[in-house]
This record gives structure tokens, C-alpha cells and sequence, in this order.
């Protein structure tokens, strides 16, 4: 039986700006009542130009911000911030990683410190344990071990990227939002990288919710696929159904606008890779 990790109900999140001397205030509405369900081990992926949303969702997703209205569900538990805070094991579960995590690295911290740390706060691991927990780690992304005592700015921004990655899983989460991880990056290297996350969550049974604005990568990771616009979902199916009988213009200009070239390397590429 399919088990839902995260589900969203409705989610609404509203931004009040202005109200200054000389400004009159106003109200985004960034994310207006979007739902959707995530099987364990299954990705999502986000969808839309920018300003959209996504990024909202995401923080929402990650229980960095609290919607204005709706429900959000981890592990069938409802999440409510204002009110119960958030206990340390369901912070634990989801984790996020960036486009650019060159900004959170600390440029003095050596790899595996950096590692080691999200253990170093959230447990009682002896030092030598956690070492050899963030060692396993570096190993399983594909870094060596010859790494473990550089700095960030010592590596490519595709190895930090999967140092980033090897970060989030430090506390073994159940679900990985990832808000552009690949867009920064050039396109062999993003082929690697995708192939190195699809190799993570066999292996770690995680979820994903994958954002992008690029659908040849979405089109290679996605189970399903949510298309955002301005803050709604207007699109919202598995991956074949959306990407073969798209329902709403927006997704069919999305679509248009994409040189299918791109999709056709890109498969390519990752096909090449594969063998
Ligand atoms: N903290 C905030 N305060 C006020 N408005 C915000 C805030 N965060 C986001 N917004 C607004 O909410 C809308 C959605 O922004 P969001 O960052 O979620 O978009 P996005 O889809 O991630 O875009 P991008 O592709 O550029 O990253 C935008 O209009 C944005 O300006
Ligand atoms: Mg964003």
C-alpha cells in the first residue's frame, strides 16, 4: 500500500508589505490554496516562472514559515507552528537544499565539520562517531575521502552542491525539498547530480519535492508535476499525463517555449551516464 509522507491542504500563505509613511500597504498573495499528496520515495516536482510561488511553498513545505490558511501534513501529522512549536524529531524530517549552497558554507568550516555539525547539535553522538557518520557520507556522494579536511571554497560548484545534499541527509530525513538544485550548475554536471539524487532516494526511500523552471529536468525526475502560476496550481497530475495532455494554456505556452532539443540532450546525456 502507498504511503503519503506529505500532504498539503489548501495552502495559502499571504505577505502584507507597505504601510510606511509614504506607502499604502498591500497584500501579496503568493500561494493561493494549493494541494497536493506525496507517496514515500516519489518526487514531486514545482513548476513556474518566477514569482510564483514555489519558493514559498518550499519554506512552507520545510516549516520555515507557517501558511496563512490550510493544512500541511508530514507523515499523516498535522503540522501547526503557532501553536505546538516544533519539536526537534519532525524538524528533523524534512530538510531543504538551495541553488546556491556556496551561501550557507561556512567558509571557514572544513568539510566534514560541516557535515558533522547538524549531528553535533541535534545529538549526543560521541566526536568520533559522528566523524565517521560524515566520512560514510561524503563516500555515499560521491566525494572521497581526501575531501573531508578542505574548505567550500576549495571545491566546484557541483561538488558543493553534492556536499549540500550530503548535509541534508546528515539526520536521515524522510522528505528533501530542493528549490532549483541544479539550475546554477552547467549541464553535465547537472546530469550527475540528478543521477546522484535519483541514487539517494532508491537508497534512502526519501521523497522529494523537486522546483525547477527547466522541464527537461523535470521530465527526468518527476513522478508528478505541479505547474504554478501566479500562486495556484493549475496543473497537477503524474508526469505523462501532464507532459502529454497538458489542460490549462499556461502549461501548453510553458511548454511551447521549451526547445525540445533540451529534452532530447539532456536525455542524452543522462543516458550516457547510465551506461
Ligand atoms: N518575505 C516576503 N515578503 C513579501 N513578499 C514576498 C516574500 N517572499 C516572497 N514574496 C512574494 O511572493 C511571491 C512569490 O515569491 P516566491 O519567492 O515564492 O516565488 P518563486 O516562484 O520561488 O520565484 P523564483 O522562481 O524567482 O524563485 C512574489 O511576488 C514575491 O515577491
Ligand atoms: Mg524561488
Amino acid at each position: 500500500m502507498s504511503e503519503i509522507v506529505l500532504e498539503g491542504r489548501e495552502l495559502v500563505r499571504d505577505y502584507h508589505i507597505g504601510g510606511g509613511l509614504f506607502s499604502a500597504s498591500r497584500t501579496i498573495h503568493a500561494v493561493k490554496g494549493v494541494s497536493f499528496r506525496v507517496e514515500k520515495g516519489k518526487t514531486l516536482a514545482i513548476v513556474g516562472e518566477s514569482g510564483c510561488g514555489k519558493s514559498t511553498l518550499a519554506r512552507i513545505i520545510t516549516m520555515i514559515d507557517a501558511p496563512t490558511a490550510g493544512e500541511l501534513f508530514i507523515d499523516g501529522e498535522k503540522i501547526d507552528i503557532a501553536r505546538d512549536g516544533l519539536t526537534a524529531e519532525l524538524r528533523r524530517k524534512v530538510q531543504i537544499v538551495f541553488q546556491n549552497p556556496y551561501g550557507s558554507l561556512n567558509p571557514r568550516q572544513k568539510i566534514g565539520d560541516v557535515l558533522g555539525e547538524p549531528l553535533l547539535v541535534n545529538t549526543a553522538m560521541p566526536t568520533a562517531e559522528r566523524r565517521d557518520r560524515a566520512m560514510e557520507m561524503l563516500l555515499k556522494v560521491g566525494l572521497g575521502p581526501e575531501h573531508f579536511n578542505r574548505y567550500p571554497h576549495m571545491f566546484s560548484g557541483g561538488q558543493r552542491q553534492r556536499i549540500a545534499i550530503a548535509r541534508a541527509l546528515m539526520l536521515n530525513p524522510r522528505i528533501l525539498v530542493l528549490d532549483e538544485p541544479v539550475s546554477a550548475l552547467d549541464l553535465s554536471v547537472q546530469a550527475q547530480v540528478l543521477n546522484l539524487l535519483a541514487d539517494l532516494q532508491d537508497e534512502f526511500e526519501l521523497t522529494y519535492v523537486f522546483i525547477s523552471h527547466d522541464l527537461s529536468v523535470v521530465r527526468y525526475i518527476a513522478d508528478d508535476v505541479m505547474v504554478m502560476y501566479f500562486g495556484e496550481a493549475v496543473e497537477y497530475g503524474s508526469r505523462d499525463s501532464v507532459f502529454s495532455d497538458p489542460q490549462h494554456s499556461y502549461t501548453r505556452t510553458l511548454f511551447a517555449a521549451t526547445p525540445r532539443a533540451d529534452v532530447e540532450s539532456i536525455r542524452a546525456r543522462l543516458a550516457r551516464k547510465a551506461a
